[in-house]
């Protein structure tokens, strides 16, 4: 596995992380597959977050992981906090503390490698968040932060005020979701991909060594299913079977390999709960596409250049 440099540190993680969104769709010995899978593919990093589920996926990881022969140092454990479904954001240090606990609890851990706020609490008060990130990291119950679906000045606003490093940012990012580049390409333009809802965050991401982890790889819409073998996409799937004909993977090696040969540093997130998906899928980092390929899959996936 690709292992790539963890945001402004020169610890390595891999290239790609196995979240576990829909984990609690799985039997115990089935999330030990998956688990397995991945860890025997390079990747020794899970994405978490308390509402998977209901909390569900992080009860079947607690249970699976602690029965596995997987060393707890060996695997780095991510979740996050911040949602409370239907109801608000929440990023008060009560919150953010009471959650940690109940993960810690889920999984059957004693300290998360890294804590991510799920989505930004429009009453974030950073220096709130920043005691609660203190305390936790004081009483060694995580060791990292970072935040997800951050815009360049959210981001920018708590780190001012964090005693730590941010070193993550979870996105939305794959070949049917490529709002992040779009614009770019479509720059001083009037058309509809010219228009930048992402405030650049890639960009800031490469100038400021902050790892981007990109979120539902395989996923159209939100969580609307997979394009890969869905009649929907004919273009985009003959050309990820043209490439996965010639790299002698499947098409979800070649979508992560899409995902990946982006020069961004990307950490790509696995959510498929079959192992043959997660072994084919973590082939991808292995294949650097060339640039013809990459832009040919950006064009068959309905995207067009000016
Ligand atoms: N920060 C955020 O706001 C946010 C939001 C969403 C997700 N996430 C994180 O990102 C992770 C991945 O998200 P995701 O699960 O939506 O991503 P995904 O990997 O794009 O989608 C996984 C789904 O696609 C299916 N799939 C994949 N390859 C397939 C194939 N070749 N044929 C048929 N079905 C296929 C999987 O089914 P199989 O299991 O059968 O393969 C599974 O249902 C989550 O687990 C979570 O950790 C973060």
């Amino acid at each position: 596995m690709k292992r790539i440099k963890m945001g402004c540190t020169t610890l390595s993680i891999p290239a790609m992380a196995l979240g576990i969104m829909r984990m609690n769709q799985k039997s115990v010995p089935e999330a030990q597959v998956a688990i397995q899978a991945a860890y025997d593919a390079g990747i020794n990093f899970i994405d978490s977050a308390d509402i998977y589920g209901g909390g569900k996926s992080e009860e079947i990881f607690g249970q699976a992981f602690s029965q596995m022969q997987i060393k707890r140092e060996e695997m780095f454990i991510q979740s996050k906090t911040g949602i409370v479904p239907g109801k608000r954001y929440d990023f008060s240090k009560e919150h953010i503390l009471h959650s940690v606990d109940e993960i810690l609890e889920r999984m059957q851990l004693d300290y998360l490698d890294s804590l991510v706020l799920h989505r930004p609490d429009a009453l974030m008060d950073p220096e709130e968040v920043a005691e609660a990130f203190d305390q936790l990291q004081a009483a060694g119950k995580v060791r990292f932060f970072g935040v997800s679906n951050f815009d360049t000045a959210q981001f920018k606003l708590l780190q001012s005020c964090l005693s730590q490093r941010l070193m993550f940012n979870q996105l939305q990012f794959s070949l049917k979701h490529t709002g992040m580049i779009d614009f770019g390409m479509h720059m001083n333009m009037v058309d509809k991909p010219s228009v930048d809802r992402d405030s650049q965050f890639l960009d800031y991401a490469r100038l400021h060594k902050v790892t981007v982890q990109a979120w539902s790889p395989f996923q159209y819409g939100m969580f609307e299913g997979t394009f890969i073998d869905n009649d929907g996409f004919p273009k985009l799937n003959q050309e990820l079977q043209k490439l996965a004909d010639k790299y002698e993977v499947g098409k979800n090696a070649i979508a992560a390999a899409w995902i990946l040969r982006y020069p961004a540093n990307i950490q790509m997130l696995v959510g498929s709960m079959n192992p043959q998906h997660i072994r084919d899928s973590a082939k991808g980092a292995k294949i650097r596409l060339t640039r013809q390929e990459w832009y040919d899959l950006y064009l068959a996936a309905g995207n067009y250049l000016p």
